[in-house]
């Protein structure tokens, strides 16, 4: 029942916040459709602190490569700190909390000094130079946000590799990005217990890693590690003689500012290249928009910044708009599963933003220990990575945020930069399970590949049909893999427009509701993997003839990892059980753990059609226990249904 219900935001919220009504939202949303460049032109010139004003709002003409606030100059580093020393000097910027309790807080000043200082390490001892490359493969510590900020003051370019990837997958995106230098730390802790990083580099650079001159190193957990002289260098020694200010580069509105590699349907992750000028616009206005954060407001995500969340809402987004961004190293149930409440209490959070995975599984913990804290702090609750369902909606809106706080439910992608579709705290009437409506601005639609809009209840592709400002701007190394990916598919009158890749609905009210991905791409506990690149790695196991990987739903995961594999013809069914844990070893080797399979099903052969194609959404239909409705006269050879439902089933 509750699931159909609208729940209106509530009216001391809506009384104060930027967007305070559906009216409110919906000037916003005309303003920009009738004069979409000077919508935008407007809220350039008011919230960026400009070095040069630029010229141009949109430039079009090399489309898909579009170009933003074009000629104007700025340093996001600027943005995000330097325009806040006047008002804010004193204010925490980042409040951390590791693994094991310990704390630190940095103001703005401090912040500032910090990411001075790495700066001139990072251009007086190792020479990067705007346009550079740094790899950061961090741990959740403040020294991933100084990294990327003082990347960000000397003009390189940060392609930070989440730590739970593997020293193959790692190498790949060095090699990739030819990156000059790559930093890390000795390790940090998970579970309360030290765990390593460094080794993991070590194992990554190999010969062929030829662009890497140095490695800098945080010390985090002072673990022993080995050194490479001439090679690596400690940062916590390198940073106590550095100048405490470092000119910003001047950089241009569409010079780089990040790297962020992330799946595609194909077997090779994709370098998603972001630019300064309109990414950190977007940051910051959704930000400000979408979590209403207010000045004495302490506003806390709980993602990784090897993620595009951490990266645009724990650093970018929070300090551009000067806000106190808590940031997290651990786990949610470490040492119990009352951590982030407690958190919550401790800080007195009043935005809060998660993924529905982490809310599944506190859900499950069950309601004791959120009851044990006071969590009437909350104000906003946030959420992001996959659709979540009603049920965990429904706990997160009752027992989490007491009834009374908003679920935002953010709708976007690594390649978006900042939300795309989502409530607006103060001004949406919320359901579970909907992403609502595209924010001002962002102009979404559901459609089908020649632009017909879809009619209600009818799944379609989710499509944004103009440019927007935080719009990926490449990817690095491949235009024409950029232009095939996300400009391939759609049209709008005739002209090629940006294809999420996932499915969406309209639903009776004209909320969207999105369904998932409509590509060979999963999402298994809010991390995005592509199906190819699990398929190589197995299929590098001798005994693997061929596999084909799906997503199994999950009651916590979302997606579970199922592969059917056939094994090479001669080989003895009794070694199974073996060949199982070494393809989950292989997948951890070169991928990561976040990528092993729950299940690993061996099977005479796939179904495939006769031109050789393997039919995924049969694989998917057989892992879910489901009948097989769809016709299957097409395959190559039908009976191998049967063949291997028996094998899954039994
Ligand atoms: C994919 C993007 C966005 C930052 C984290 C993930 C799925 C994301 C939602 C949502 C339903 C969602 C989509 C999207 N997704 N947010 N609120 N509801 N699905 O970024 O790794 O680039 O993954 O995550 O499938 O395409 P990402």
């Amino acid at each position: 029942m509750e699931e159909n219900v609208l729940f209106d935001p509530p009216a001391e919220l809506s009384k104060n916040a930027r967007i305070k009504s559906m009216d409110e939202y919906r000037a916003l949303c005309k303003k920009a459709e009738d004069n979409y460049e000077g919508f935008w032109g407007d809220y350039a010139k008011e919230k960026i602190t400009w070095k040069k004003p630029f010229d141009k709002v949109l430039d079009e003409s090399k489309a898909p490569f579009y170009q933003w606030f074009v000629g104007g100059k700025l340093n996001v580093s600027e943005q995000c700190l330097d325009r806040h020393l006047e008002t804010r000097k004193n204010k925490a910027a980042i409040i951390f909390e590791g693994e094991l309790g310990d704390q630190k807080v940095l103001t703005y000043r401090e912040l500032y000094y910090e990411v001075n200082k790495t700066a001139n390490l990072l251009k007086n001892k190792f020479g990067i130079k705007k346009g550079d490359r740094v790899v950061i493969y961090l741990p959740m510590i403040p020294e991933a946000a100084v990294m990327m900020l003082a990347c960000a003051r000397i003009g390189a370019i940060h392609s930070i590799v989440f730590g739970g990837f593997s020293a193959d997958a790692l190498r790949d995106r060095v090699i990739d990005a030819q990156a000059k230098l790559v930093v890390t730390a000795d390790g940090a802790y998970r579970r309360g217990k030290p765990y390593m990083l460094k080794p993991v580099v070590d194992e990554a650079l190999t010969d062929e890693c030829t662009s890497v001159e140095a490695v800098l190193i945080v010390q985090r957990n002072f673990e022993e590690i080995e050194y490479v002289s001439g090679r690596d260098y400690i940062y916590n020694e390198l940073i106590k003689d550095q100048p405490v200010k470092c000119e910003a580069e001047v950089m241009d509105s569409e010079d780089p500012l990040f790297l962020l590699y992330t799946s595609g349907s194909t077997g090779k992750p994709k370098g998603v290249q972001h630019n300064s000028a309109g990414y950190i616009l977007w940051a910051q206005m959704t930000m400000e928009w979408v979590f209403d954060v207010k000045e004495n407001d302490t506003y806390w995500c709980t993602a990784d910044v090897g993620w595009i969340t951490g990266h645009t809402y724990i650093v970018y987004g929070p300090l551009a708009m000067g806000a106190t961004t808590v940031m997290f190293e651990g786990v949610p149930v470490y040492p119990d599963p009352g951590r982030w409440w407690r958190m919550i209490e401790e800080y007195q959070v009043n935005q809060f933003y998660t993924a529905p995975t982490a809310i599944r599984l506190l859900h499950k913990v069950g309601n004791d220990e959120p009851a044990k804290y006071d969590l009437s702090s909350l104000k906003v609750l946030g959420t992001v990575g996959e659709p979540i369902n009603p049920d965990a909606w429904l706990w997160y809106y009752n027992e989490i945020g007491g009834g009374k706080c908003p679920i935002v439910d953010t709708y976007w992608q690594t390649e978006t930069g900042g939300h795309m579709i989502t409530p607006l705290p103060g001004a949406t009437p919320i359901k579970p399970a909907s992403a609502t409506f595209p924010l001002p601005g962002i102009i979404a639609e559901i459609m089908d590949e020649d632009g017909n809009p879809k009619p209600k209840n009818e799944k379609g592709l989710m499509c944004v049909t103009k440019p927007w400002p935080s719009m990926i701007r490449g990817i690095w190394g491949d235009p024409e893999r950029f232009k095939e990916s996300y400009f391939g598919t759609a049209k709008k009158n005739g002209q090629p427009v940006y294809f999420t890749g996932d499915g969406a609905i309209y639903d009776d009210d004209g909320y969207i509701v999105i369904t998932g991905r409509t590509d060979d791409v999963i999402n298994v506990s809010g991390h995005r993997m592509g199906t190819a690149e699990i398929e190589a790695a197995a299929g590098n196991h001798p005994h693997v003839a061929e596999c084909a990987v799906v997503g199994k739903p999950d009651a916590i995961k979302g997606e579970g990892v199922f592969i059917y594999v056939v094994l090479k013809g001669e080989d003895n069914l009794a070694e199974e059980v073996d060949v199982m844990k070494e393809i989950n070893q292989i997948i951890v080797k070169e991928i990561g753990p976040i990528a092993k399979a729950d299940e690993i099903k061996f099977v005479p052969g796939l179904p495939k059609t006769r031109s050789g194609k393997i039919m995924r959404r049969i694989l998917r239909a057989i892992a879910k226990g489901e009948e097989i409705t769809q016709d299957i006269s097409t395959l190559e050879d039908p009976s191998i249904v049967a063949k291997i439902q028996t094998c899954v089933l039994g």
